[in-house]
């Protein structure tokens, strides 16, 4: 049954992109290494670990400061790293393309920085159901110290918003949309073009949370119009610790700094200072110099192989996992949407989630289980956890048969 799948799409390699990245070649427990928990942090392709290597090894310097030839070196390393970010976004200008820690990171800083000085008392930030933690805390911050109200578009039973509920919840006061482009939890892709258009119409500035589909859907940024998105770089095959916020440059002017440091001034004195240009504005003090090149590497990286290629590859192995996973006894799918990226939550039978993933683990096969940090989702299920496998450009269908036997397994010793 696999095999014949594997034949489908000739063009897609797996075998080919799974040497790229050494870690596929762990055991754990005995078993080689079936890695299913790409949604909490994807592996790293040799290309990320060498461009990190190569830049310690010869290039090690602080950028865009000293005039001598490793600092030219290591400034024109970090900036093709933006080049990259850009080219990966169809960002109009490397200049609204700003490295931050990740995902978090970008959310904080435009709360803090764009939102906070455009609401007062009774206005509305709008956020959906399927927000992971971080697109809701740093919005109830704000709403909490300045009397917003913090209003939430509902999540419907297969895991879509629910829509048509969108005219009755943008009101007069509604003065920010942020939006997951897809469910961490769920695998649920959310139409943002469509919440855009919507939010633009009432001249709404929109924010999409992009950590989850970087690595699965293509992104373009001038077609859908977003104000900002966001995404970490560990989740798209790069590095913890460094993420990316596009901001349309016209913003970027605008906001004032987010953190105030070295690099982010053009000068300094004790009663005044005058800051520098975008993206430099919100790059304070030394940034993740190694990060933000790895993260270049990935994104080229991902973008040689293709992310249609990659999408259509991921969506065979979601569709194979999904009908594999429903012959399992008492396994229920938790997020059932027709579009989804390739992450699958379930549950079995009365079977703790922590259970299923330690008896799963001792297969070698590592999913994630718990609460996926978002648990307004469990809550909207009556659920405390899920168990979730979530795919990559790197797996197979026979780790899906791997995953499939050992929730059986499960099964048998819990059941
Ligand atoms: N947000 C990450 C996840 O979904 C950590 O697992």
């Amino acid at each position: 049954m696999s095999a014949l799948i594997y034949q489908t799409d000739s063009l897609y390699d797996v075998n080919k992109w799974r040497q790229d990245f050494p870690i596929l070649n762990e055991s754990v427990h005995g078993m080689r290494l079936a890695y299913l928990d790409n949604a909490a942090t994807t592996q790293k392709p040799k290309a990320v670990i060498d461009a990190i290597t190569n830049y310690y090894t010869h290039d090690n310097a602080n950028v865009h400061r000293a005039v001598h030839m490793l600092s030219s070196r290591a400034t024109k390393a970090y900036e093709n790293a933006r080049i990259q970010a850009q080219r990966f976004l169809n960002a109009k200008s490397k200049s609204e393309i700003v490295f931050v820690r990740g995902a978090t990171e970008a959310i904080n800083l435009v709360a803090q920085t764009f939102v906070r000085s455009k609401v007062m008392a009774g206005d509305e930030i709008l956020i959906s159901g399927l927000e992971h933690h971080s697109n809701i805390v740093p919005w109830q911050l704000i709403c909490d110290e300045l009397g917003v109200k913090l209003k939430v578009i509902p999540i419907a039973d297969n895991g879509d918003l629910e829509l048509d509920k969108i005219d009755e919840l943008i009101t007069s006061r509604t003065r920010f949309l942020a939006v997951t482009h897809v469910s961490n939890a769920l695998g649920t892709i959310v139409p943002i073009s469509e919440l855009i258009t919507k939010a633009h119409q009432r001249n709404i500035p929109v924010l999409i949370d992009g950590a989850q589909a970087a690595p699965h859907i293509n992104i373009d940024v001038q077609a859908l119009e977003p104000d900002f998105y966001v995404f970490s770089g560990h989740k798209v095959y790069g590095p913890t610790g460094i993420g990316v916020l596009y901001a349309k440059l016209e913003h970027l002017e605008s906001m004032p700094p987010w953190q105030g440091g070295g690099d982010m001034i053009l000068s300094v004195t004790f009663e005044k200072t005058t800051y520098n240009e975008p993206p430099y504005k919100f790059e304070a003090g030394t940034p993740d110099i190694a990060g933000a090149i790895g993260l270049g590497a990935a994104l080229k990286y991902v973008r040689s192989i293709g992310i249609e290629q990659i999408h259509k590859y991921e969506t065979s192995l979601l569709e194979y996992a999904t009908q594999e996973l429903q012959k399992v006894a008492g396994l229920r799918i938790v997020g059932t949407s027709v579009n989804k990226a390739a992450i699958i939550s379930f549950v079995l039978d009365d079977v703790h989630p922590h259970d299923i993933a330690t008896i799963i683990d001792q297969a070698g096969v590592a999913i994630r289980s718990g609460h996926h940090c978002a648990q307004p989702i469990m809550d909207r299920y009556c659920l405390p956890a899920t168990a979730r496998a979530s795919l990559a450009l790197y797996n197979t269908h026979e780790e899906i048969d791997r995953l499939v036997t050992a929730v059986v397994e499960a099964r048998k010793v819990f059941g």
